[in-house]
């Protein structure tokens, strides 16, 4: 699959969830934005459904300058009452729609939106499904006092954590990735990481899991969940 045609599905995807929330906004919604490639198709359509909804909330820095490069109103999190749907894409689904987020860096905010939503779709092009997460290096992010400790105890689950270089989150904090760890149990292991005294927040998005993700192949768009 060349790149051109890769960026064609997590387009269909994005306009798979514009489709599918539209019967869901008024014009006080407010809508969650998640960060990445594929959700910037997702924030290029919902300026064409504008009138459609009150305003959104950003994932990252960067999301919130491209949805107001489009004139769309951005607000705190803390500014809102109620978050109407959340739509952000993913580096791995599995067939239970648990994901591994924060290839981009995002998922402690990520997180934070999905929890405050009612409601999550997740958009992704088909080479991001697989049947056992961890192949895509899980993100953990750990203050960056706590890197040492939070690497010795990640290296005690039988993965290899390798800072990533270079990268500081929209928070101030470092991302340990952790390659090579089969995730049999998505759930038990995201509330392992939970309890890491020093990592703010896991890239595994069990808890959290969208209700319905929007896979776009080279047969079309379908639907889990
Ligand atoms: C950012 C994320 C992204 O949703 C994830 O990395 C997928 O990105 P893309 O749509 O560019 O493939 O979790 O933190």
């Amino acid at each position: 699959m060349t790149p051109d045609n890769l960026d064609l599905r997590k387009q269909e995807a994005a306009q798979a969830a514009i489709e599918h929330i539209k019967p869901l906004l008024n014009s006080k919604s407010i809508i969650g934005v998640g960060t990445g490639s594929t959700t910037n198709h997702f924030i290029d359509g919902l300026a064409a459904i504008a009138p459609l909804f009150d305003a959104c909330v950003a994932s990252s820095e960067a999301s919130a300058a491209r949805l107001r490069s489009h004139g769309l109103t951005v607000l705190d999190l803390n500014a809102v009452d109620e978050v109407t749907v959340y739509v952000d894409g993913a580096d791995e689904v599995n067939a239970q729609r648990c994901l591994i987020k924060g290839g981009g860096g995002a998922l402690t905010r990520e997180k934070i939106v999905a929890a405050a939503a009612d409601d999550f779709v997740c958009i992704v092009d088909h080479t991001k499904v697989v049947d056992v997460l961890g192949r895509f290096p899980l993100p953990v992010e750990v203050i960056p006092m706590a890197r040492g400790l939070v690497a010795r105890k990640l290296a005690g689950l039988g993965g290899q954590p390798l800072l990533r270089a270079d990268f500081t989150t929209d928070n101030g904090n470092i991302i340990l990735d952790l390659h090579g760890l089969d995730i049999i149990d998505p759930p038990a292991l995201e509330a392992e990481l939970n309890n890491l005294v020093g990592a703010v927040c896991n890239g595994l998005f069990t808890a959290q899991r969208p209700s319905t993700v929007f896979v776009a192949g080279e047969g079309g768009v379908r639907q889990l969940g």
